[in-house]
């Protein structure tokens, strides 16, 4: 069982002056569901998702060594410039500030150097999709390559554990996008090697029905949200259903052991429904309760029931903390889904808008 502490370096064999790396990070989506947390980024329960492969973080990370005659103030500070899509954007600043300090203790050379954080996503700007799982990992892909040239002795494990906790520590969800294709983040007892403080990918097998399962993001509502995550993840706290949802959510991620085993569907689809209304009734009985969903997610929402009715094909919907509709089907179902959403679902999405995305495989070096 790791501890926080085995991330900590004692000490790097390499020096270096200068460098960059890039790494692009997929988004993930969750089908039992991360709401609700304890200090340090740790969930209140464990969670599983399919990586996504199309909507991305591409980030680059330049560094140089700062020279000091002597220990000036300048040393003991973080120094970076955060660039997105090539020109500087101050906004993004605070949250990365913040993911350093939160990280130093994993990392200590981050004083050292000054680094130019490059980021761009694949999905539009605003769509309403959340950059941050995609964006956290794809810097602390760079930042471990980083400690890698340090410290080459390291191993693929390591690195990729330490990538996926630092993620973590950046904004929970994305320690589920440095692997692929299923990912499990939280202690479960009967999955070997799950923990708290990394994701991993799911060490068992998975059926073919699964092979290039999609995920085709409706976007229903792009404005900003009346309740972040973080605020929501705090009303768990003093929720009245928080313990039996936490106990739920242990209950359906081992049902879904068994599923990706055996590809039934159909208990599929009443898991991930179940989970994604779950999350949203939290949110709608919390103190103060609130609804993310739109009316035009519930629209969507029961096409989508009506649809399969009528053609028995396992279509079904996950939604995060958000109004959009993920719609998640087998890759077979291909052509008769995208009709579907052409003919049915389009209407009920902002501009018409929406992305088609696939189960991916990680974080890549580019
Ligand atoms: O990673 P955060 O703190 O933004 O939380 C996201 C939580 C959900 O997307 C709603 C669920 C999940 O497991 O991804």
């Amino acid at each position: 069982m790791f501890t926080a502490n085995d991330f900590i370096p004692t000490s790097y064999s390499q020096s270096i002056e200068s460098g960059n790396f890039q790494w692009s990070a997929p988004s993930n989506i969750a089908l039992v569901k991360y709401w609700g947390k304890k200090d340090n980024q740790i969930p209140a329960n464990p969670s599983v998702s399919f990586t996504l492969n199309n909507c991305k973080t591409i980030t680059k990370l330049a560094f140089e060594k700062k020279h000091f005659d002597k220990l000036s103030v300048t040393d003991s500070k973080f120094s970076f410039d955060l660039l997105f899509e090539g020109k500087p954007k101050e906004a993004f600043k605070p949250k990365i500030q913040k993911f350093f300090e939160r990280i130093e203790i994993y990392l200590p050379f981050l004083k050292d150097y000054h680094f130019t954080i490059d980021t761009e996503n694949t999905f539009p700007h605003s769509s309403g999709i959340a950059s941050s799982a995609s964006g956290m990992a794809a810097l602390a892909m760079n930042l471990m390559s980083l400690e890698k040239a340090l410290n080459p002795a390291i191993t693929d494990d390591y690195f990729h554990q330490k990538a996926s906790l630092l993620a973590r520590l950046g904004s929970g969800s994305a320690c589920r996008s440095v692997k692929g294709e299923v990912v499990v983040w939280g202690n479960q007892a009967n999955i070997e090697g799950s923990s708290d403080l990394f994701g991993v990918e799911f060490p068992y097998n998975i059926h073919e029905n699964f092979k290039n399962y999609q995920d085709t993001i409706l976007l229903v509502d792009k404005g900003e949200k009346q309740v972040s995550s973080t605020v929501g993840h705090d009303l768990m706290h003093d929720h009245p259903f928080a313990e039996r949802r936490f106990a739920q959510a242990h209950e359906n991620l081992d049902k879904l052991i068994a599923i990706f085993e055996n590809g039934n569907l159909e208990e599929f689809i009443k898991i991930v429904e179940s989970e994604a209304l779950t999350l949203h009734a939290m949110m709608m009985t919390s103190m103060p309760y609130y609804i993310l969903m739109k009316p035009n997610t519930l629209q969507i929402i029961n096409a989508i029931w009506k649809f399969r009715n009528e053609t028995q094909i396992p279509v079904c919907f996950t939604l995060d903390a958000g109004a959009n509709v993920h719609v998640l089907y087998p890759n077979k179902n291909k052509e008769t889904i995208l009709q579907f959403i052409k003919d049915e679902l389009v209407g009920f999405c902002q501009n018409g808008q929406y992305l088609c995305d696939e189960i991916g495989t990680g974080a890549m070096l580019l």
